[in-house]
């Protein structure tokens, strides 16, 4: 690597996001979360039949109120989340493309999403699961690890943030992109989003949550709407519920079969898959259940793929990190193909692969790890000289920035990282990250 950050290899310790709900959420079931202590409290400061009268901006909370309001927004959120006559079509919700029954992930095999007025506008990326996503940092382009086996001096580079490429740092700024996106919910404006929620079947509650005249300041109501919908993804049942087979196994309740556990084993090997480096699959030293990312922004270069729309124009590259559609590192040629590290939690029910959905099986995401350098013949295209195509999805410019660990950096015609038993061995135990509540 030719720029000036240190391969990431080590674990990360990753600050808990804010929000009441992000508290130490590994520490109790759902069932037993300190939001029972605060409906007492709640019930004591308030007459019992709902919140006091709201405000977009409240001041400064008791946990108690604090607990109380994020209740309010959650349950808000959760009915926003769900709702299409928030969009200019009116029959798209966040939810058409964040499938609770795909871990709110996409249910189809598409790798983008139609949306827009008349839903015939596609999409440019493929729809990321939202579980594990309320310990996400803030985007950072200097990422330093308190829990780097004692070294807090090696900087991990850019790091965090929302979307592929990093450039939300929190979910109500997120919130904003695809309710006012043409390509997806496309609503011409803040006010518009307004316009719908005060027709709402809980408009009322709306109310209640951020002060009568809420709906008379649109600014401030779109404010409202995101922030209900950023509390609502931070909701644990919903959103971080750990309970795969993997955290059962954690937590010394189940088995592992000797497939699943030589896979976890090669998964882990620095040697071999190596992709612990990146996707973290231990505790961290607090006891807190793994995320299967470090937030890191990484260029894998997955094959272009050519079922993406806007691909047809070879003047058209997602460029993440540096662009197009985050535009604060225009220019920033190190930074060019470098895409967020996701979770591989639940990751089994996908059916498109990397942020452009090139692989339709998980074991050819797996497979393009074990010999992208040393068979790239066998993922990118061959050019009509016949040579093979590598990296097709990222100009030549910016090669450098492709990241160069294992499993990755061997040459052509050398034997692949994994042989494919191992990679069958891996594919098998992801499979054991999907929670208890999702069918595969
Ligand atoms: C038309 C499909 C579509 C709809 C509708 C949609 N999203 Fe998304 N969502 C996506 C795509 C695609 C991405 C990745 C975008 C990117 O990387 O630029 C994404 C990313 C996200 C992320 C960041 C995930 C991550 O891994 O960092 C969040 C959070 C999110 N969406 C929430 C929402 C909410 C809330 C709504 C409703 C207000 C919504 N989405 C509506 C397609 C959709
Ligand atoms: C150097 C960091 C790094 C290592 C090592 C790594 N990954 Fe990844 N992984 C990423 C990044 C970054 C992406 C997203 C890249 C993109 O979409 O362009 C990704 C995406 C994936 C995806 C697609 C997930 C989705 O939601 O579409 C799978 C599956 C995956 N990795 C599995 C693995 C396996 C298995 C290994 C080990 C053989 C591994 N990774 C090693 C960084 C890494």
């Amino acid at each position: 690597m030719s720029y000036g950050f240190a391969i990431r290899t080590c674990e990360s310790r990753i600050p808990d996001a804010n929000g009441p709900h992000a508290m130490a959420p590994w520490k109790s079931s759902p069932g037993k979360r300190p939001l029972a202590l605060a409906a007492l409290a709640f019930a004591v400061l308030w007459p019992a039949d709902g919140l006091p009268a709201g405000s977009v901006h409240p001041g400064p909370m008791s946990r108690a109120e604090a607990f109380a309001r994020a209740e309010a927004l959650t349950a808000l959120g959760r009915k926003m989340f769900f709702d299409p006559s928030l969009s200019a079509s009116g029959r798209q919700a966040c939810s058409s493309c964040h499938d609770p029954g795909h871990a709110f992930g996409p249910a189809s095999a598409a790798p983008v999403e139609m949306g827009g007025p008349g839903l015939d506008r596609p999409g440019l990326r493929a729809v990321p699961s939202l579980r594990y996503l309320q310990a996400a940092p803030a985007f950072t382009e200097h990422f330093y690890d308190s829990e780097d086996e004692g070294d807090e001096s090696v900087d991990n580079g850019p790091t965090g943030g929302l979307t592929w490429d990093g450039r939300a740092d929190r979910g109500r700024d997120q919130a904003r992109i695809p309710l006012l996106s043409p390509f997806e919910m496309a609503n011409k404006d803040e006010a518009a989003v307004v316009a719908s929620l005060a027709k709402a079947s809980y408009a009322d509650a709306f109310r209640k949550a951020f002060g009568d005249d809420v709906f008379d300041h649109p600014g401030d109501a779109f404010d409202a709407a995101v922030e209900a919908l950023g509390t609502f993804e931070q909701s644990s049942a919903d959103f971080y519920p750990y309970s795969s087979r993997y955290d059962a196994f954690l937590a010394g309740k189940a088995q592992l079969t000797a497939r699943e556990l030589h896979g976890r084993a090669l998964f882990e090997d620095e040697a071999k898959g190596n992709c612990a480096s990146c996707h973290l699959s231990e505790p961290s030293n607090n006891g807190e259940p793994p995320q299967f990312t470090d937030y890191g922004l990484i260029a894998v270069v997955a094959p272009r793929n050519a079922a993406i729309p806007a691909n047809a124009d070879p003047a058209y590259v997602d460029l993440g990190l540096c662009g197009p559609l985050r535009t604060d590192f225009k220019g920033r040629a190190d930074y060019c193909g470098l895409f967020k590290t996701p979770t591989l939690r639940n990751v089994a029910l996908r059916k498109s692969f990397f942020h452009n959905g090139a692989f339709h099986t998980l074991r050819d995401a797996v497979a393009f790890y074990a010999s992208r350098d040393s068979d790239p013949g066998r993922w990118y295209p061959t050019k009509a000289n016949g040579m093979i195509d590598k990296y097709d999805d990222l100009p030549k410019a910016y090669w450098k920035n492709l990241n160069q660990d294992p499993p990755f950096g061997r040459k052509p015609g050398d034997k692949p990282a994994l042989t494919d038993a191992e990679i069958d061995d891996i594919v098998a135990f992801l499979q054991t990250l999907t929670d208890a509540d999702q069918s595969p």
